[in-house]
C-alpha cells in the first residue's frame, strides 16, 4: 500500500530503506555487546514483531527470544498508564542476558512498568532496545540502551505499529493524519 492509496497515511516519518539500514547498526552494536552471554530476546506483542525478526536476522551471536502481550492502549491513541499483562514469558529469565525490544517508546509507562517486572525475576542484566522514541512525551526516566530514531510527537502507524490494529504491515513509519 503506498501512501495516498489511504486517507489516513500521512507524512512518512521513517522510509523503508533507513529504517533497514538502522535495524542493522542495532544488531551489530547488540551482536557487538553480547558475545559470550545468555541473550534472551523478550518482544512485546504485536508492534514489535516486525523490528524484532528484522533486528534478530542480523545478529551474529546466540540468542534466543520469548514474547510477551500487554495492554496499555485499547484503540485510543494516548497511554493510561495502565498496564495489564496479557500474555507472560514462557521463559525463566532469572539470570539471564535479557533485551526488552519494544516497538515504540511514547511516555515510557508501559516500558516503565515492564522493566520494573522484569527485574523482579532477577535477570541477569536487563537492557531495552526501542525502534522509535518520541522525546517530547517521555513522561518518566527510562535507560533506554538501544534506540532506533526518535521522532516528533504525531501518532505513527506501520512496520508493526498500528491504529486500531490496522497498518501494521506498512513497510515504512508514518504519522497518522488525525
Ligand atoms: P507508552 O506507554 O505511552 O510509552 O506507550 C507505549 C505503547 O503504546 C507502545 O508499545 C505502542 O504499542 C503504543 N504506542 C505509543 N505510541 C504509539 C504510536 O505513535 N503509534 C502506535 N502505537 C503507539
Ligand atoms: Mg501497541
Amino acid at each position: 500500500m503506498a501512501s495516498g492509496e489511504d486517507d489516513a497515511i500521512g507524512e512518512v516519518l521513517v522510509e523503508a530503506d533507513r529504517l533497514a539500514a538502522r535495524v542493522r547498526e542495532l544488531a551489530a552494536e547488540v551482536s557487538a555487546d553480547y558475545r559470550g552471554r545468555d541473550l534472551l530476546l523478550i518482544c512485546v506483542l504485536k508492534g514489535a514483531v516486525f523490528f524484532l525478526a528484522d533486528l534478530m536476522r542480523h545478529l551474529t551471536v546466540p540468542c534466543e527470544v520469548d514474547f510477551m502481550a500487554i495492554s496499555s492502549y485499547g484503540s485510543a491513541t494516548r497511554s493510561s498508564g495502565v498496564v495489564r499483562i496479557l500474555k507472560d514469558l514462557d521463559a525463566v529469565i532469572e539470570g539471564r542476558d535479557v533485551v526488552i525490544v519494544e516497538d515504540i517508546v511514547d511516555s515510557g509507562l508501559t516500558l516503565q512498568y515492564l522493566q520494573r517486572n522484569l527485574a523482579a525475576r532477577h535477570p541477569r542484566t536487563l537492557e531495552v532496545c526501542a525502534l522509535l522514541i518520541k522525546p517530547d512525551r517521555v513522561k518518566v526516566d527510562l535507560a533506554t540502551r538501544y534506540v532506533g530514531f526518535e521522532i516528533p510527537d504525531r501518532f505513527a502507524i506501520g512496520y508493526g505499529l498500528d491504529y486500531a490494529e490496522r497498518y501494521r504491515n506498512l513497510p515504512y513509519v508514518a504519522a497518522l493524519k488525525q
